[in-house]
């Protein structure tokens, strides 16, 4: 044999080698993609929220309780160092046991306040996140503290333990399916973090051994909430993989030991972190969190309804927002409707980017009276006089015939609004 028929043997070996382990390589991607699609189907959980088909009228979802119901404050609780978040338990005062909740929902408080400028004194609607598991003997909430902010400033300064105060039964769409077995990713940043902590609670009780992945961001240490309540647990619970956040980090804190992540919570992060599993990802946070991540888990691949996700205040992103614009048809539509707001006499045209009427009002110099804009509390319930709206989701508050929730609506066509 000679020599260069001794290299080509040896190359086409080489080449088969390679072959070889290219094709073992791809089978073994091939299986564990297979495996992933059948436990996606497999773990497939109801949604959390189903939006209501086109043109029909969503029917409310019937309420715990009716109306408000007393509770009273049992206890008051700093829970953090900078001393701006306050938990407040709340026992109901008929003294009957409490209905439980999914948890992620969260309570709708009606405060009776006075006005600093006029002393006259005037209704405050807000809402707050229910931040621990049911309990039938009391409600947790954790507020915290905003500049100026009216409700969290008297919540902070002026509610005491023994005062008593009116409260809507849990609501909400942002929740956990407890009786699902799949893999979760709870993820809350800042003050986001109360509806999660519900979730996380529930979950550990209720379901011991399902994976969780907590994902909890702050500045440092000096916002965090119930620390030593996460170690615990995390000690406790093989199955919890407790990731703290923090994009601020100040000198004592160590990475690994107070912390495990310097920097903000974002998709690199979770796919650096999470194994390739079907999650169900529950997100809550701040505006600019969940305008990048939302988006982002979208395109690595998370299925829509692996995604759940809460905003507080005005700016909430809704599901709506991302699917009506990605539908070019309905945007040409909309831009041909009006809406008229008799009372004050203007007619505008609708602008598309409109998440909401309550939005579109507001921003056109309308006053409306709103509290929770999640569709709950029923302050923003105007009289439609004419024309059709469509709902982001379901209202959680009773609808009055002839009636419309400004918050969670927009117009299907052109609109005459009682306001
Ligand atoms: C479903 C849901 C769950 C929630 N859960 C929680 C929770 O668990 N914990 C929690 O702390 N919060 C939660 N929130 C937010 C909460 O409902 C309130 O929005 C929050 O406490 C602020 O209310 P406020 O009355 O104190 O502030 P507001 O008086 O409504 O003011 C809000 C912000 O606007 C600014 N502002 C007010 N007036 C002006 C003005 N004239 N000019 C410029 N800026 C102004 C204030 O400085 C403040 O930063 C939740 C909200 C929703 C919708
Ligand atoms: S503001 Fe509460 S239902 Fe619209």
């Amino acid at each position: 044999m000679t020599t260069l028929q001794l290299t080509f043997i040896i190359f086409v070996a080489l080449i088969a080698q390679l072959a070889i382990f290219a094709a073992m390589a791809f089978y073994r991607q091939w299986q564990s993609f297979a495996e992933l699609k059948r436990r996606l189907a497999e773990w497939e959980g109801p949604r959390t929220e189903k939006l209501p088909q086109e043109g029909t009228p969503p029917p409310p979802i019937k309420p715990l309780w009716p109306e408000f119901r007393e509770f009273k404050v049992q206890r008051k609780v700093l829970e953090d160092k900078n001393g701006t978040i306050c938990s407040f338990y709340l026992i109901p005062v008929d003294g009957k046991s409490l209905p439980a909740f999914k948890p992620g929902q969260y309570l709708t408080f009606q405060l009776d306040l006075t006005d600093p400028d006029t002393h006259s004194s005037k209704s405050l609607v807000r809402c707050y996140s229910l931040s621990d598991e049911p309990h039938s003997e009391y409600y947790r909430v954790t507020i915290k503290k905003v500049p100026t902010g009216q409700a969290s400033n008297f919540f902070h300064e002026k509610v005491q333990v023994g005062d008593i105060l009116k409260v809507k039964a849990p609501a909400g769409h942002f929740y956990l399916d407890t009786a699902g077995t799949g893999p979760v990713v709870l993820i809350g940043s800042g003050i986001g973090i109360t509806p999660v902590l519900g979730m996380l609670n529930a979950s550990l009780h209720q379901a011991p051994q399902r994976e969780i992945w907590l994902y909890y961001g702050v500045r440092n240490g000096e916002e965090m909430i119930m620390k030593e309540h996460l170690d615990k647990l995390a000690q406790q619970h093989n199955n919890l993989h407790l990731y703290l956040c923090y994009s601020q980090p100040q000198a004592p804190e160590v990475k690994g030991v107070d912390y495990q992540h310097s920097g903000r919570i974002d998709i690199t992060l979770l796919r650096l972190t999470l194994p390739l599993k079907p999650h169900h990802f529950y997100v809550c946070g701040p505006k600019l969190m969940m305008e990048m991540l939302v988006p982002d888990l979208s395109a690595w691949g998370v299925p829509e309804h692996h995604i759940h996700y809460e905003s507080f205040g005005p700016a909430s992103l809704t599901k709506h927002e991302t699917s009506r614009s990605a539908l070019g048809e309905e945007a040409t539509i909309a831009a041909e409707l009006t809406v008229t707001f008799s009372k004050s006499g203007p007619t505008f045209p609708w602008k598309k980017a409109a998440t909401s009427l309550l939005e579109f009002a507001e921003d056109h110099g309308i006053a409306i009276a709103s509290g929770c804009r999640a569709g709950s509390c029923g302050t923003c319930m105007t009289p439609l006089e004419s024309g059709e709206v469509e709902y982001h989701q379901r209202p959680d508050t009773d609808l009055k015939p002839g009636n419309c929730l400004l918050c969670i609506s927009v117009p299907k066509t052109s609109l005459t609004l009682k306001a």
